[in-house]
């Protein structure tokens, strides 16, 4: 399959180019389209044969049940069985935005998008491309982050195009992501809220809209955990490890003679000793967020052999970041059990 690359401005999308794409929608087709986090991978949500697509493309696990993404909070409502008061009062304060709310899963939603679990994942992005397509489209679209399994979410498309190329239809490109990690998820359906992934809009944010929440773990998931908390996702290729400061040991490993990538809150040594590609880190846990996986997917791509971080302080801040650094550099990948 050829896939199509269609430039759009990111702040006022040409109408044509977001009428092709939802074209491709339409007819069952799969979309890359930016959202505010990382680029998702677009099939119509209530169709199962474009949905089973997606996990086609993108070497998924039947069992990893996909967001689907809406226009509005009344489109959340017609995929949804149940609209607590909790999702009315998160909806209202963080729509368009990077919340993901699990809810009670409505009748007409596939099995395919849920996994075959009780419950669906919906948003409202904060993207003008991605609201002018589903606008277009005028049906929920179904889009994890555009990537093959267990690989590094793309911030831009080039990232699409390094998994994804011939693999799908088409992409929107309208450059890089602002947020740069997944949104935060939230499940909704339980008292008091979990929280499943941790992501941009952080657990205190929540919280003083909805009060204590419960902090999610594999094991406290219940049958249908959320595969996103796999020990190993959001990977790079090259392995990686995470260290309080990596100086000494990317040392070590230049002395062995192996090819270093360091992300590194130090300044880098310059001029670069031979083998090491250091790239200096923002302090900042958003600016870090919206530079990770660019950072990652060039190291990746730079051929070293081995990829050092300096591990962000602990604290509620750097819970998102630091959520999927442990993941990048976790060894092996468990498929969830599902009973
Ligand atoms: O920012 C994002 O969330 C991006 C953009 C494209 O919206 N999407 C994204 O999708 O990261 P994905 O599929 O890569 O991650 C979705 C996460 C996975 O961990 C999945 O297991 C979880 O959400 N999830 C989806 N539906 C669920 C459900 N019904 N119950 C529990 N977890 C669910
Ligand atoms: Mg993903």
């Amino acid at each position: 399959m050829h896939t199509s690359v269609v430039p759009v401005d990111a702040a006022a999308p040409a109408a044509e180019s977001i009428a092709r794409a939802a074209d491709v929608l339409r007819a069952g087709g799969l979309v890359a389209f930016p959202t505010e986090t990382v680029y998702g991978l677009g099939a119509l949500a209530l169709d199962a044969a474009a949905v089973g697509r997606i996990f086609a493309a993108k070497g998924r696990p039947a069992n990893n049940p996909i967001i689907v993404h809406v226009a509005d909070a009344a489109a959340a409502r017609r995929v949804v069985a149940d609209w607590p008061d909790v999702a009315e009062r998160l909806a209202a304060r963080f729509w368009p935005g990077p919340l993901t709310l699990v809810l009670a899963r409505g009748a007409d939603v596939p099995d395919a998008v849920t996994a075959g679990g009780p419950t669906v994942a919906v948003r409202v992005p904060a993207h003008h491309v991605a609201l002018a397509l589903l606008r277009a489209v005028g049906a929920p679209v179904a889009a994890p982050s555009a990537n093959r399994s267990s690989e590094l979410s793309p911030t831009r498309a080039d990232h699409v195009l390094r998994g994804l190329d011939g693999r799908i239809d088409l992409v929107l490109d309208a450059g890089p992501t602002v947020g740069g990690i997944e949104s935060t998820v939230l499940d909704a359906t339980a008292t008091p809220p979990r929280l499943l992934r941790p992501g941009l809009i952080g657990p205190a944010a929540l919280e003083a809209v909805v009060g204590p929440l419960t902090r999610g773990s594999r094991a406290a998931a219940g049958p249908f955990p959320s595969p996103g908390m796999l020990a190993r996702h959001y990977a790079p290729r090259t392995p990686l490890e995470c260290i309080e400061n990596g100086r000494e040991r990317v040392a070590a490993l230049l002395n062995d003679g192996a090819r270093v990538g360091w992300l590194t809150f130090s300044s880098a040594p310059v001029p670069s000793p031979p083998g090491l590609v250091a790239l200096e880190m923002p302090t900042e846990p958003t600016a870090y967020a919206a530079r990770l996986y660019d950072a990652l997917h060039l190291l990746d791509r730079s051929g070293v052999d081995r990829i050092v971080v300096d591990m962000p302080p602990d604290g509620e801040a750097w819970l998102a970041v630091r959520d999927r650094l442990r993941r990048a550099a976790a060894l092996e990948s468990k498929p969830p059990t599902i009973s």
